[in-house]
């Protein structure tokens, strides 16, 4: 059945400006968006069809290209260290607990509420090592009616024993997840090597098999931190870069890949990037945290490498891609400082990096054009907008100041999703 929704209508089809639709009428039809325009007879809906949100803000929801959904009891904790120490002490210890299932339910169902609460309807997200924890995130997301590329996380080095895995294991948990979840039109496994240092030669060769023989896409961090990148060179002598060995492994766009953080990706590096069609994962909540770096996104953009935002919980301690935006604006005019003929981003850039652009590894997703998935948000900014401000100066004022208050309906593939 084709409905209509009202309201102001604002998204992103290019990274440059806004598509801004006073008053339009979006028609949804099948989950997906079937046009915009000013009246519903235009658009083949009877006026009762109209579902009229008023004086709201209709958007895109957001896409989290990065999330790590066991580190959320650490949210806003343990920011005193970097990278590799932080991972030991902090992370590693926390994730080892999700081998207690009931544990497991009780967090992992806190944080697919969180997401919803936060707008984000779609998410890459890495688990931890254990299946049947993994498989129980799974079926929340199924439960609450919202997307996500789910990984259970390969590792078998330089980690506690309880989070080690052995090369058999790696291979039965991945067809399982297959056989449960591998037509699934919202939730869908991908392949998660947790990073270099985190896995032997031999699972990383094993998850790039695996990758290809089921299909699957990838996830994994690049380039994050100095002292990592020093650990990859000496496990990795002779590959010319950290990119290059996920690329000799099948672990870099040999199937539609996400690389997180990449803050010291350059020269070589970054042309592997862009031939092999990456997705950067931009989060720089995690990468002031963990002082791990500014990512060059302008350089990226400008050399046509893909981008989008990821909160990075726990390294990041906000799951809002909304806060996240703000913050890869405020990162980009420091690099700026730095290098002035590169220019920072734009308002309505870290819009369609959240959106359209992250929105690209789940499918049609991230915009209001014709065919696609219609995941959205209505915004009620009354309380911010007491000045009669202009459609845009609106959003901008939701964007910096609004919080999960003003998110009033929440839409994933035209249904409303209500937790
Ligand atoms: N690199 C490997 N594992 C992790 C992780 O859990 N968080 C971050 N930020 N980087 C990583
Ligand atoms: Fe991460």
């Amino acid at each position: 059945m084709r409905k209509a929704y009202k309201a102001h209508i604002l998204f992103t089809r290019e990274k440059d400006h806004f598509d801004v639709v006073e008053n339009g009428c979006i028609a949804v039809e099948n989950g997906c968006v079937v046009g915009i325009a000013s009246s519903p007879e235009a658009l083949g809906c009877a006026a009762s069809d109209v579902i009229d949100f008023g004086d709201r803000l209709l958007i895109p929801a957001m896409n989290d290209v990065h999330v790590h959904a066991p580190q959320y009891r650490n949210l806003g904790i343990a920011m005193d260290l970097e990278l590799l120490p932080w991972l030991a002490n902090y992370t590693f210890p926390e994730e080892a607990r999700y081998a207690d299932l009931a544990y497991a339910e009780r967090m992992y169902r806190r944080f697919v509420y969180d997401l919803w609460r936060n707008g984000t309807m779609r998410c890459a997200a890495f688990a931890t090592v254990h299946l049947e924890a993994t498989r129980l995130l799974m079926d929340l997301f199924h439960e609450a009616g919202m997307g996500a590329l789910v990984g259970k996380v390969n590792m078998d080095r330089d980690c506690p024993e309880a989070l080690r895995e052995t090369l058999v294991e790696a291979e039965e948990a991945c067809a399982a997840l297959v056989q449960a979840y591998g037509n699934d039109p919202l939730v869908r496994p991908i392949m998660t090597p947790r990073f270099i240092p985190s896995c032997t030669p031999a699972l990383l060769h094993l998850c790039g098999e695996l990758a290809q023989l089921h299909g699957l896409p990838v996830q994994s961090h690049l380039s994050e931190n100095t002292g990592e990148i020093e650990l990859v060179r000496s496990l990795e002598p002779d590959s010319r870069n950290y990119a290059d060995a996920y690329n000799r492994y099948g672990l870099f766009g040999q199937t539609p890949t996400i690389m997180a953080h990449c803050v010291w990706s350059a020269g070589e590096e970054m042309e592997l990037m862009r031939q092999n069609d990456i997705l950067v994962a931009h989060c720089p909540t995690s990468n002031f945290n963990l002082s791990s770096g500014m990512a060059p996104i302008r350089a990226f953009l400008d050399a046509g490498i893909r981008v989008g935002l990821g909160s990075d919980i726990s390294g990041g301690h906000t799951l809002s891609i909304f806060r996240t935006m703000v913050y890869a604006i405020q990162a980009s005019k420091m690099h700026y400082q730095r290098d002035r003929n590169r220019s920072f981003l734009t308002l309505s850039e870290a819009f369609w990096l959240a959106t359209k652009s992250g929105g690209s590894v789940f499918g049609r997703v991230g915009s209001f054009e014709p065919g696609y998935e219609f995941d959205a948000l209505v915004i009620d900014d009354s309380d911010l907008n007491h000045d009669d401000y202009p459609l845009l100066q609106r959003l901008e004022r939701f964007i910096y100041l609004g919080d999960d208050r003003h998110i009033v309906h929440r839409f994933c593939r035209g249904r409303e999703i209500t937790l």
